[in-house]
């Protein structure tokens, strides 16, 4: 079973977060609202607050960025991204689809993820150059080599939605492939495509908690991510896709497609759709 420097630990820490997750989920939380339909609840603060305590007594030098504020800074050149709570909104309604995600950055490079489910019990672990697991086997992405013949999962923001293109990019997608689900936990999204559950995976304006720890599982099982263009994925840029790799031309040649308004038809009437 492959052993890692920083992860093994900081799993030890996102279990405890898990743990606690899980109380407030059996009792349901008060949800209140930090913009019109972005949610946040007691569960991701009390989380947020553990995680981020915990890692700060194991490594006091690694500076810290939280989704709620949480805010450490060291210049060790070690980051750590915190999402207490990816799928809040999946959270308050009692849907069990959500996870802790921590990412460890050094030098401005993605160097650890641990990512945690801990309604299904599952943990998945990476480090740079040392692979990825869940539950401590092994992962690898799918060997899904067409898009035609793909599952893939992509997310919608909960803030400034009115602006959001990606409804367009959901249509030409799910006309392409097997599907589009949309889970509502984009680091669990990630952790898909890294196990092989997905094959592919894009969002449009994610932030660094959500994508460090995720994007490093799926180059540790064998993927690709880039930005839109293909052009290499930064973690500041907003725009994230992710494959098995074998898919990704055509996932770019669709994004590029829908982009120039290539392919979208317009939509049939009621009494047409009902012929
Ligand atoms: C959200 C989830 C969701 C994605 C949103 C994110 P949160 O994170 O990852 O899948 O579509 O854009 O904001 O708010 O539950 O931590
Ligand atoms: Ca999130
Ligand atoms: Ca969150």
């Amino acid at each position: 079973m492959p052993s890692f420097r920083f992860a093994d630990t900081a799993a030890n820490i996102a279990r405890e977060g898990g743990a606690l997750l899980m109380e407030y989920f059996r009792r349901r939380v008060t949800v209140e609202y930090k913009a019109e339909a972005d949610l946040v609840t007691e569960a991701d603060r009390a989380c947020e607050e553990l995680l981020t305590r915990r890692l700060r007594a194991q490594w006091p030098e690694h500076e810290i960025m939280a989704e709620e504020g949480a805010r450490h800074s060291s210049g060790s050149g070690f980051k750590w991204y915190v999402d207490p709570l990816d799928g809040t909104t999946n959270f308050a309604h009692g849907f069990p689809v959500f996870c802790i995600s921590l990412g460890l950055e050094y030098n401005g490079e993605l160097a650890a993820a641990v990512l945690f489910d801990p309604s299904r019990d599952e943990m998945f672990l990476a480090e740079k150059g040392s692979g990825a697991v869940l539950n401590g086997r092994p992962i690898h992405v799918s060997r899904t080599a067409r898009l035609s013949e793909s599952l893939l999962g992509t997310g919608f923001p909960s803030q400034k939605r009115h602006k959001n293109p990606n409804i367009h990019f959901y249509q030409s997608f799910t006309m392409r492939s097997h599907g589009v689900r949309r889970a509502g936990s984009a680091a669990l999204d990630l952790a898909s495509v890294a196990c092989g559950r997905f094959d592919g995976f894009w969002e449009f304006n994610l932030n660094p908690w959500d994508t460090a720890a995720g994007v490093l599982l799926v180059r540790e099982a064998g993927g690709l991510v880039t930005g839109f263009s293909g052009q290499p994925f930064d973690i500041s840029s907003r725009e994230v896709l992710a494959s098995n790799g074998l898919i990704h031309r055509e996932l770019l040649a669709t994004m590029a497609d829908v982009f120039a308004a290539r392919d979208l038809e317009p939509l049939p009437s009621p009494a047409a759709w009902k012929a």
